[in-house]
């Protein structure tokens, strides 16, 4: 039988560094052979040379891969050589939309050993484990929008949040389904408060949904309540469920109580498997640090768990998490290289 094709973005930034130590760690848990591996030349470098970002024909054939792993792309914020968004809606989110990447899955755990910001207070109250399913095909990213008399004092500009009953109900049913494998509790977050179009349809699908999985306990929180919990109460959350905005802003701060944004992993997932799914650090390119070989790979590292998990190969998923666990319980705040994280970790794998 074939190997699955797994294509490779590295990306801008540190994509590529992290990119590498994440493949190092996937050879570890599969064997080098387990996939076939194919690279692709995407990013602000390949814009530059030469005006593309993505073109349809790289597009068909990523569509026939197994998994795609992401790095990350983007510019410098500020920076005026690239246009603010061309790669990133051009690329991630064109990928994201294109292969109907409706679970936008980001784990968060507090692994016992590692520096937070929480207090020892919260720290104490027990194990910080919680996923967030972020709807990853609609809301405020779906493009819609236009700006009225632009460049005048008169200008409206506007983004519309698109959400669809389908589009609800399917991220809604994820969430529960995996609620069922974990500790069976599902928090929406919205603002339908405020939002009553969008928020009213959330909470009806949530109901609906809800009504049919009796074990699930439910709760709901406005999304700026959220922010609250995620630093003083983290470990009453178990599912999150959540429109594709405030999901995005959620793992941030998920992230960063969570050991930081160089641990959080994520999943952009097609359960129908029509199209390829797509893992990649939480983080984006990191201008800041790019090129000096500091960039932490374990978010990465961690996506390539999820990806093996995807792929039907769990118990090398597990190999993977077992040793993050191991390495991150132990590294304390000595400064290691990128490369020496992965190199460390994908040892760990094989032994
Ligand atoms: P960022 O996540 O790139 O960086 C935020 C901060 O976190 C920076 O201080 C950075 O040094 C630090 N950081 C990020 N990853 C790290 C790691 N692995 N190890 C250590 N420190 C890490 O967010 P930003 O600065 O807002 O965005 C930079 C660019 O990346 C922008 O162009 C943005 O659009 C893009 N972006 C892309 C993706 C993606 O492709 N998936 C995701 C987020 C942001
Ligand atoms: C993320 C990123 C992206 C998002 C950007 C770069 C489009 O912040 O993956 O979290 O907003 O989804
Ligand atoms: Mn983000």
């Amino acid at each position: 039988a074939p190997r699955p094709t797994i294509a490779v973005i590295g990306g801008d930034g540190i994509g590529p560094e992290v990119v590498a130590e994440g493949v190092k760690v996937l050879k570890a848990a599969a064997g080098a052979d387990a996939f076939e591996y194919v690279a692709y030349d995407l990013g602000a470098e390949r814009w530059q040379r030469t005006g593309e970002v993505l073109p349809d024909s790289v597009l068909a054939e990523l569509a026939g891969v197994d998994a795609i792993i992401l790095g990350a792309v983007g510019a410098a914020p500020g920076s005026t050589a690239i246009p603010s968004g061309l790669l990133e809606r051009g690329l991630l989110l064109k990928l994201r939309f294109a292969f109907d990447h409706y679970v936008n899955l980001r784990p968060s755990k507090l692994y016992p050993g590692v520096v937070t910001p929480l207090s020892d207070a919260v720290v104490a109250r027990g194990p910080i484990d919680f996923t967030v399913v972020r709807e990853g095909t609609e809301g405020l990213y779906a493009g819609v929008g236009g700006s009225l008399a632009r460049g005048t004092s008169a200008e409206v500009a506007n983004e519309v949040s698109v959400n669809t009953a389908r589009g609800v109900e399917r991220v809604v049913r994820d969430a529960f389904e995996r609620a069922m494998r974990r500790r069976k509790k599902v928090t929406l977050v919205h603002k339908h408060n405020v939002l009553v179009n969008a928020g009213g349809l959330w909470n009806r699908i949530f109901t609906e949904i809800a009504a049919q999985y009796p074990d699930v306990t439910t709760d709901y929180l406005h999304v700026d309540a959220t922010m609250i919990m995620l630093v003083q109460d983290p470990q009453r959350f178990d599912v999150i469920v959540t429109d594709n905005l405030f999901g995005d802003i959620i793992t941030d701060l998920a992230a960063a109580v969570t050991g930081g944004i160089g641990l959080a992993a994520s999943a952009n997932i097609n359960p129908t498997g029509a199209f390829p799914s797509m893992f990649e650090p939480v983080h984006g390119s990191a201008p800041d640090i790019a090129g000096q070989g500091i960039a932490d790979p374990t978010a990465t590292i961690s996506s390539m768990a999820l990806l093996l998990d995807h792929l039907g190969r769990p118990a090398e998923a597990a190999a993977i998490e077992r040793a993050v666990d191991a390495d991150v319980a132990q590294r304390g705040t000595a400064a290691r290289s990128t490369s020496q994280i992965g190199d460390a970790i994908a040892a760990r794998v094989a032994g």
